[in-house]
């Protein structure tokens, strides 16, 4: 075993190794890296134990998947009673095969879909191969600065209403109701305009995906899908479809996924029909067990999980704040249909010499912080369940020692565009002077100067002529 080279197991045990913490997906990433990540000891001590049921085995000694009876089918009922949903089923294999069941399974090729433009790819190639009728509607951009897209909410209600009108209504609406970026639809004022101004809506597709978190959260859960699909399912006699990825947002393993219908027996049975041809034919134990174990702590812990959430928030803004190097920015939303996403946290720079891509390198490779999203000049912080006090205080101190080594390298310069240069001033690596005796100081040697701080460059002052 020596000799053979395992590249991905040497590179991800090398990174594994220096990671304190992501602020991306995936909380049981996060489990033994900082302390106080879990509260409750009997689901750390199940869940250590989770690879052993990485079992293959069917009926009668377990249950199968696709025509559950047992043990599978419990659980499945467990899940509908949370949920108040008329069928709830669990996907091993991911939200972006979960999609593909729904799409396949709703629209058929003489079928007029209505998609919002910003949808995971999954539901485009869906609907792609279903050569379904579609139209999108074009997402609106809602921040400039970091390109973030909000669905265009009136834009949908519009196409809705003119269908209608023009007799060829839509019969499904396909959304994304909670952006990674942070723009989740307010669902309870938006999906019953929907069914009010679309009566020839058959099918109401919602892919929350990032979103597995809101029904167990105080303030997100009335405006969440599941709470309002099953309000609204039986009063308009629409199908509403939801899917859920249970690994980004709760203590499960990936890839967990659920699909939980609210709707009429024939919408269901198509979507098992969808289910049974899509799945792998080997779903993994292992990941089903930690979808119950964590969907169970989520009900439990979902309180204290949102108000800690709410703490870490106005921490990092009351500290970050208080930098001269970043900014805490709350998206700002002009759309009565929309809300931001109370567990994001756009991070952004005042210096145009630090960009987004740079603070998320310095975060990893200094002090272990993982950062997926970013722009020219911010960074995205995901409050999720996995994040714990100690990793938002390594957060906040990597970021005040940023600050305060920018500070005091300004200072000690204290030279600005216009001044004339007394002395040599030399960046190692590669050791040539970027300033010399008598030279005018330039926005660009400022630019040159301020980049050394953050980069491994050292910046020599020499006395001379
Ligand atoms: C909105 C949305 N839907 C579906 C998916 C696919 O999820 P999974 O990674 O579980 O396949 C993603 C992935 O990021 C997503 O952002």
């Amino acid at each position: 075993m020596n000799n053979i080279s395992l590249p991905v197991y040497r590179s991800l045990s090398n990174v594994n190794e220096n990671l304190k913490g992501s602020f991306h997906a995936l909380p049981i990433q996060n489990i033994g890296k900082t302390t106080d990540v879990v509260l409750n000891e009997d689901f750390i001590v199940k869940l250590s134990k989770i690879s052993k049921l990485e079992l293959s085995l069917t009926s009668p000694f377990f249950d199968n998947l696709t025509e559950p009876t047992n043990a599978i089918d419990e659980s499945m009922n467990i899940l509908k009673d949370m949920y108040g949903s008329d069928l709830s089923l669990f996907v091993t294999c991911g939200s972006t095969i979960s999609n593909k069941i729904i799409i396949e399974a709703v629209c058929k090729a003489s079928d007029k879909v209505l998609c919002q433009k910003g949808v995971h790819q999954s539901i485009y190639f869906s609907l792609k191969s279903q050569n379904s009728d579609v139209d999108y509607v074009q997402d609106l951009v809602c921040n400039d600065d970091a390109n973030i897209y909000s669905a265009d909410t009136q834009g949908i209600i519009d196409s809705l209403i003119k269908a209608e009108k023009d007799g060829i209504p839509y019969s499904t609406l396909v959304i994304n109701s909670q952006t990674y970026d942070g723009v989740c639809f307010d669902l309870q004022k938006f999906l019953p305009i929907v069914c009010e101004v679309a009566k020839g809506i058959k099918n109401i597709v919602i892919d929350e995906a990032w979103g597995a978190w809101s029904i167990f959260d105080s303030q997100m859960k009335e405006k969440s899908a599941i709470q309002n699909a099953r309000q609204l399912s039986q009063k308009y006699g629409v199908n509403f479809i939801v899917t859920h990825s249970i690994h980004k947002s709760l203590f499960a393993l990936r890839q967990a996924s659920i699909i939980s219908i609210f709707g009429s027996e024939e919408c269901q049975n198509k979507i098992i029909g969808s289910h049974f041809r899509n799945h792998s034919t080997s779903p993994s134990y292992s990941i089903l067990g930690s979808m119950e174990l964590a969907l169970n702590h989520a009900c439990q812990y979902a309180t204290l999980y949102s108000n800690r959430t709410n703490e870490q928030c106005k921490k990092l803004k009351s500290v970050i704040n208080e930098l001269s190097l970043f900014r805490c920015q709350q998206l700002t939303l002009n759309n009565q249909y929309l809300i931001p996403d109370p567990t994001k946290l756009w991070i952004t720079c005042t210096t145009k010499l630090l960009s987004g891509v740079k603070i998320r390198e310095i975060l990893f490779n200094k002090y272990g912080i993982y950062i997926s999203r970013y722009s020219h000049n911010s960074i995205l912080i995901n409050l999720h369940h996995g994040v714990s006090n100690e990793l938002i205080y390594l957060l906040i101190d990597a970021l005040c020692e940023i600050d305060k080594k920018y500070k005091i390298k300004n200072n000690s310069l204290n030279i600005s565009v216009g001044d004339v240069a007394s002395c040599f001033y030399i960046l190692y690596p590669p050791g040539v002077p970027i300033l010399t005796p008598g030279q005018t100081i330039s926005n660009n040697v400022i630019t040159k100067i301020n980049q050394s701080i953050f980069d491994d460059t050292s910046l020599l002052i020499v006395e001379g002529n």
